[in-house]
């Protein structure tokens, strides 16, 4: 996809157009929101990930919240299918000491990799001169596989404060017992991925800027339904196909098996944002915030899937090498890529469908995107975890 970007920087002098990349995109971003009240919504945190990168400081970020606590002294059994969740999540509760963390991990082996061989395609980077040798393949395989762990790593902790919000939020009381549990999956998957980051890959990457924007306007967001849409069906939606993805791919056993646990818990995390979701938004919504609701996620759909990057790892490898606008070809159209962009959307769009912000309305804009070809899928109510592994491996 050409961005306004790509469009722009052309016009300028050679020297100057890294440095007006950078900053051009990020507006960019915003420039591309159609919708003035999702712009209002997401522009602030837009500012503080965009332009002011404050997940890049390394210094703790400070996110003022301001949804109600709403608390129900009747204790209500109001949900039969989150009451079966509630009951689901209790016994599905794992410990991180059943992983294989003895299992020792060299990131740069070729017999056993971290990112498939066929994730990643040298051809177009030759074309730009450059040529990676076997052993340096293996160390950007590291490299590619340490910065989307570490993406996840970032997006569990977000997931984890927006568990603790919505639990806190939500009106359904069946709703916050199951919230309680995952607020401890989340907690864990930040002990897993953050272990494994540490102990085994000894890498860190910092927040992508797209991602920080979503958490920040979730985090600040005062209606508990957006952080629900936005964190329950977007982000993890997206996380669940991402892991799914790298389950399949990878060849590392002790990252095989820690993706498997983490998948279980998401495919529930999900399920209840959808069930929590689909009743509000018939119900309770006026056709107008319906809308917004609509246009919301559509816009979020488009963010991540066009800002994802990778740009801390273009920056270790290629700055100076290859202008920005090359890398963002590369990246999109490596097979690695295009195929976590194939299985998250697939995994996506039929949640939106099943809550209700898929009406003919919007469709066309889906089409446009070429999203729609997702639409008739299998959403989250009706695919568990084990269903969705015994599918990976069958796949695999
Ligand atoms: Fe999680
Ligand atoms: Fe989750």
């Amino acid at each position: 996809m050409k961005s306004n970007v790509d469009t722009l920087t052309n016009l300028l002098p050679v020297g100057m157009r890294e440095r007006a990349d950078k900053a051009l995109e990020a507006v960019d971003v915003l420039m591309q929101i159609r919708d003035p009240r999702v712009l209002r919504a997401l522009a602030p945190a837009g500012v503080r990930g965009l332009v002011l990168h404050r997940g890049k400081q390394g210094v703790p970020t400070e996110m003022p919240a301001s949804h109600s606590a709403y608390f129900d002294w009747t204790y209500p059994h109001d949900h039969s299918e989150m009451q079966a969740l509630y009951e689901r999540a209790k016994r599905g509760q794992w410990v991180s000491e059943q992983l294989p963390w003895n299992t020792s991990v060299d990131p740069l082996n070729p017999e056993v990799r971290l990112l498939p061989e066929k994730f990643f395609d040298y051809e177009p980077l030759q074309a730009m001169g450059i040529h990676l040798t076997a052993h340096e393949q293996m160390q950007f395989n590291h490299s590619l596989c340490a910065w989307t762990l570490s993406q996840f790593l970032h997006g569990e902790q977000g997931a984890l404060f927006a568990a603790a919000q919505v639990t806190e939020s939500v009106q359904f009381f069946d709703g916050k017992l199951y919230g309680a549990t995952q607020v401890m999956d989340e907690g864990r998957h930040v002990e897993v991925f953050r272990k494994y980051l540490e102990e085994k890959l000894c890498r860190l990457y910092t927040i992508n800027d797209n991602l920080f924007v979503i958490i920040d306007s979730l985090m600040t967001d005062p209606r508990w339904d957006m952080k629900f849409l936005g964190m329950q069906i977007m982000v993890e939606g997206l996380a669940l196909g991402a892991f799914g993805t790298l389950y399949k791919g990878t060849q590392e056993p002790l990252l095989k098996n820690l993706l498997k646990m983490v998948i279980l818990d998401e495919a529930r995390h999900v399920h209840y944002g959808v069930l929590a979701l689909k009743e509000h938004i018939a119900k309770e919504l006026t056709q107008r915030e319906k809308e917004e609701r609509e246009d919301w996620a559509f816009e979020v759909a488009l963010l991540m899937r066009n800002r994802f990057m990778a740009y801390e790892v273009y920056e270790e490898w290629f700055e100076g090498r290859m202008p920005r606008a090359a890398w963002r070809a590369y990246v999109t159209n490596v097979p690695g890529m295009r195929e976590f962009r194939e299985v998250m959307f697939s995994r996506l769009v039929p949640n939106l469908r099943d809550i209700g912000l898929m009406t003919p309305r919007i469709l066309p804009r889906y089409e446009k995107a070429g999203l729609l070809q997702y639409f008739g899928g299998v959403a989250a109510p009706d695919l568990t975890g084990d269903q969705m592994l015994a599918e990976l491996d069958r796949a695999s």
